[in-house]
């Protein structure tokens, strides 16, 4: 060890020392011998805190804080006045060590949603941390760029703490992206969609007595109720990421204008695709671009979720599928554009089904509802557990199918997610031909990447994916952190 790295670990092991009161630090000294070789070093913080959300009281939440030991300058970005994480701004190829030091009254883990990490490192409720207690996330940034998350992931407690404010952003840039003519800078707008219930002394309610999950009230945009965002007469690129524990949105302008839709969870698309509405579920992210360039200063614009039939019974209020509006774009300066919406964007090479080492025999997994729970192929979800059905091969590619079959009297819309890859939609089929299905079906981005697909009751999907390039147990399970939690959730190993 050289000079230069062992002074960096004294101090940093000083500081390391003196973080808040019942923390405990693990490890310090070896932990920083690591840190030394990555580009980007950050320590975050979960804790409980009161916070200003609502007029009057203060609302106690969950919230992430962090800070930047080493790396780029702008690799944490604060949103204002919100209780969510900070957004972290990584760059494909960049080796990140996050120290996570837990000081919640009760276990919890991060996990980096549509990040490809080992297993240990990815947020698997076996890696639970106890209150008081750190853990070491080391992960090399192997996704293209594009919109990510991370929240928590502790056994049957997601829910919960999600609700009660954890969650951030990560946004991953690359080469192939900066040679695109996108908007940047402050035309890059993230916004995190999310809905909550208060009590009268403004406290953050969490109640999943119902199928459907937890459906709250009161919107909040990037942790902010009513939210108003003060733009130009331009174009941006805006990330909307759906951080609600079970509510599905029906994207769409009051302006008319369509959703231009430039990306999915796993980054840009091959082309923009042009759609009257987005569906977008828990989990999921999309990004667009939003067309102001010929409205007047003072014109207002709403991001709107419009009213969707559910297929099957809701509860809840208001219920799943009821018009609500999201945000305000206020035109507040005028600026002129030289940037058109872009057609073509990035390089998409297809999976081909036919290559698959199951092409003639999917992976089906079906949701069900049991006594109460809600189970994948009749299972609910084990710590360790993992069946002969649910072990696959490290390099293959195979066609995976989720299906919801479910009958009338159980049907819930499932977001399904995958853990430790990307995956291509190779087909969606419905057993429905009900009006319903045609105010739905015209909001599903199914080109490009995706590590989370949303599937209303009567549907099946296909998809292609490629495991690796890592081996172990990693996560499928319905983003309904209400499903999740009450057991729609299995392991999978690549072996
Ligand atoms: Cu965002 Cu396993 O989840
Ligand atoms: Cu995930
Ligand atoms: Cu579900």
């Amino acid at each position: 060890m050289g000079a230069h790295s062992s002074r960096l670990s004294r101090r940093a092991f000083l500081k390391a020392a003196s973080i808040g009161a019942g923390a405990a630090f693990c490890g310090g000294l070896a932990q920083v011998a690591r840190a030394a070789k990555n580009d980007v070093w950050i320590r975050m913080y979960a804790s409980v805190q009161d916070f200003p959300i609502l007029p009057g009281n203060l609302s106690q939440v969950y919230r992430y804080t962090a800070g930047l030991r080493h790396g780029p300058r702008n690799t944490i970005a604060r949103i204002p006045n919100s209780f969510l994480g900070p957004i972290f701004n990584f760059r494909t190829g960049q080796k990140v060590q996050l120290d996570f030091v837990n000081n919640l009254p009760e276990p919890s883990v991060v996990h980096f949603h549509g990040l490809n990490v080992p297993e240990e490192m990815d947020g698997h409720p076996l890696y639970t941390v106890a209150p008081g207690q750190s853990f070491t996330h080391q992960f090399e940034v192997i996704n293209r760029a594009g919109t990510y998350w991370y929240h928590p992931h502790p056994d049957m407690r997601t829910g919960f703490q999600a609700n009660k404010g954890l969650a951030g952003v990560i946004i991953i840039n690359d080469d192939e992206e900066d040679r695109l003519e996108l908007p940047r800078g402050e035309c890059d707008a993230v916004f995190v969609i999310q809905d909550k219930r208060y009590s009268p002394m403004n406290q953050i309610q969490h109640s999943t007595g119902s199928q459907v999950g937890y459906l709250g009230n009161v919107i909040h945009v990037n942790g902010t109720p009513n939210f108003r965002w003060n733009c130009g007469t331009r174009l941006y690129r805006i990330r909307l990421l759906n951080g609600s524990n079970s509510r599905i949105y029906k994207l769409a302008w009051s302006d008319g204008q369509p959703m231009f839709v430039i990306g999915t969870t796993g980054g840009l698309l091959a082309e923009t695709v042009e759609k009257p509405y987005l569906m977008l579920g828990p989990g999921d992210r999309i990004e667009i671009i939003a067309d102001f360039r010929t409205k007047q200063v003072g014109e207002v614009v709403k991001l709107m979720s419009l009213a969707f039939p559910m297929g099957g019974p809701g509860s809840g209020f208001p219920a799943q599928g009821t018009e609500m509006e999201i945000m305000s774009c206020e035109m507040s300066y005028p600026r002129p554009e030289k940037l058109e919406i872009p057609t073509t964007l990035t390089k998409i090479v297809p999976y081909v089904r036919s290559q698959a080492v199951n092409a003639d025999n999917s992976r089906v997994f079906a949701t069900e509802y049991m006594d109460g729970m809600w189970t994948i192929n009749g299972r609910v979800f084990e710590l360790t557990g993992v069946v002969e059905e649910e072990k696959v091969w490290l390099d293959d590619l195979e066609v995976w199918e989720f299906r919801n079959d479910l009958p009338a009297d159980q049907h819930q819309p499932h977001p399904m997610h995958l853990h430790g890859a990307q995956f291509q939609i190779s087909n969606r089929w419905t057993n429905t031909d009900e009006a319903w299905y045609d105010e739905i079906r015209e909001g599903y981005v199914d080109e490009g990447w995706h590590d989370t697909v949303l599937l209303f009751p009567g549907e099946r999907v296909e998809f292609l994916v490629k495991h690796g390039p890592y081996r172990g147990l990693f996560l499928m399970h319905c983003h309904n952190l209400e499903h999740e939690d009450m057991g729609m959730m299995r392991n999978f190993l690549i072996q």
